[in-house]
């Protein structure tokens, strides 16, 4: 068979054009999309051919408040418009605009309801979000558009889209840009406590609501001036932002908080959370620290905010997830920090039980923490005002020189423990009635846990007498950085 000539590709080329332009038409006509794309040409006055789709992504989390956004757009202009789906086999197609394009031609596409799925908007509550969907309504200059939503599915990227259809891109942008800043303004996660996970879920429960805690400073027992000093760089900073900025000063601050486990690092930090209720908190364990980048821009965004980042020691010692072997997670994490403006109010706080293997890499890149804090086992005094702390409800006349005694290296979370076997133990002994009498009994449920303190319960609880040799966690001595990470992971799920 001889060459085509140019003339006769392009009447060819036209032909074929003509051909699947008729066919087309048929289906369209014919086929079950003939509603959907009616109702398309019916609003926006054009043929699917002419309509262009300004589209954004998401990150999956922000599924919520893309809805807020698009309500807040519908309410303003278009009050009673109503949601419509596309049926069928669409899935293969991330954006709204394919599936529409592709419904021309494929039989089982056609006009449906729209799809909902629930997001949470705080720690009890939760809100139904279109999964996909269009909606009609008009730009602010009265232009006829579609709004579409696309939520994450299991066949896309992990990301929800925003997709304007109109026949004109100028229109299209307006109302993108619109509700982008509703978004803003009516953003769910200011002001909330909020928790990043790694979920073998995906979509909204990769960043979940947290209740705030309610502790006061009496609930936190530290050496003197300790909890006033923290609270003077974090929360201090805070009442006098703007005079600080007026005066050219940087808000950005960063506070390490380092101890053996079970001292109350954790406790401190949920006691700040108590105290800055208008702050939004951003928490990072474990292997949600590799989202470190997404949380440092959420907390810009909704400062006054406060990452907090828990067993940074673990990270540095996770080189998994580096990026390579001169680029672990730490640095990551510190680039981060560095990332945020320093006008930005917002406060990194790290914890750590080994100071010494943060040592070198804050060194290396000063300015990202600028308070260090110790949170150390209690002294004799400390002790006595934890036994009361955690004695409350229970009848403590007796003299607690003994269990103060008895209890020399212990960590606050052990003299909490050792309370709660003590009253278990009245509770058990006096049957159903009356307030346990303890208090006598404290020291020999001391004497008794102490012997329990080589056992992993001991260990585990923070019962490890020595700094410097400790057998397990206790110590800075090589550690057993495998047992650590089940207990953060139980404490990151509901509560914190
Ligand atoms: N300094 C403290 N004052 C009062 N309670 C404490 C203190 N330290 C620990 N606790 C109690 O022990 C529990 C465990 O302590 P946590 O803050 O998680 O220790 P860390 O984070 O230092 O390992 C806390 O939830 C709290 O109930
Ligand atoms: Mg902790």
């Amino acid at each position: 068979m001889g060459e085509l000539s140019g003339d006769e590709a392009k009447a060819l080329a036209g032909s074929l054009r003509r051909l699947m332009q008729l066919t087309a038409n048929l289906v369209e006509q014919d086929g079950e999309a003939a509603p959907l794309l009616a109702r398309l040409r019916d609003h926006l006055g054009c043929e699917l051919a002419q309509v262009l789709s300004v589209a954004t992504r998401f990150e999956v989390w922000e599924h919520v408040n893309l809805q807020r956004g698009v309500d807040a757009y519908l309410a303003e202009h278009t009050p009673d418009a109503e949601w419509f789906g596309v049926g069928g086999h669409h899935r293969g197609h991330e954006d709204i605009m394919g599936m529409l394009l592709a419904a021309r031609h494929s039989v089982g596409v056609g006009l449906g309801a729209a799809d909902y799925a629930t997001a949470a908007v705080g720690p009890e509550d939760s809100v139904e979000v279109v999964q996909l969907g269009l909606v009609p309504t008009t730009a602010p200059d009265g232009t006829p558009v579609l709004v579409g939503i696309r939520g994450s599915n299991d066949f896309g990227p992990p990301a929800c889209r925003l997709e304007v259809l109109a026949a004109d891109r100028a229109a299209a942008r307006a109302v993108g840009g619109e509700i982008e800043r509703s978004m803003r303004e009516h953003d769910v996660f200011r002001r909330q406590v909020l928790a990043f996970g790694v979920s073998e879920h995906r979509g909204n429960e990769l960043l979940t609501f947290l209740p705030r805690p309610a502790l006061g400073a009496d609930d936190v027992v530290l050496p003197d001036g300790v909890l006033d000093r923290i609270e003077e760089h974090v929360v201090g900073i805070a009442e006098h932002a703007e005079r600080l900025l007026a005066a050219g000063q940087h808000l950005k601050r960063g506070l390490l908080l380092h101890g053996p486990p079970g001292t109350g690092k954790t406790h401190t930090v949920r006691y700040l959370m108590s105290r800055l209720t208008d702050c939004t908190v951003i928490l990072l364990t474990g292997q949600a620290m590799r989202l470190i980048g997404q949380a440092a821009a959420l907390a810009r965004r909704l400062q006054p905010s406060m990452v907090v980042v828990e067993d940074v020691d673990l990270v540095a010692m996770d080189r998994g997830f580096a990026a390579g072997p001169t680029n672990p997670l730490l640095f990551t994490l510190l680039d981060a920090m560095d990332g945020v403006g320093a006008d930005a109010d917002v406060t990194f706080v790290l914890t750590t039980n080994r100071a010494d293997e943060l040592e070198r890499a804050l060194a290396d890149r000063p300015g990202r923490v600028d308070l260090a804090v110790e949170v150390p086992r209690p002294d004799a005094d400390g002790r006595r005002r934890l036994v009361e702390l955690y004695g409350r409800g229970v009848d403590l006349r007796a003299d607690l020189g003994p269990v103060v005694e008895a209890t020399e290296g212990v960590t606050a979370s052990f003299i909490k423990e050792l309370l709660r076997r003590a009253v278990l133990g009245a509770v058990r002994a006096d049957g159903a009635g009356g307030v346990p009498v303890v208090g006598d009994e404290l020291a020999d449920v001391a004497r008794a846990m102490a012997d329990e303190r080589a056992s992993l319960t001991g260990i585990l609880l923070g019962g490890s007498k020595s700094t410097a040799t400790g057998p397990g966690l206790g110590g800075p001595g090589p550690a057993q950085p495998g047992l650590a990470p089940p207990v953060i992971a139980v404490r990151a799920t509901k509560e914190y």
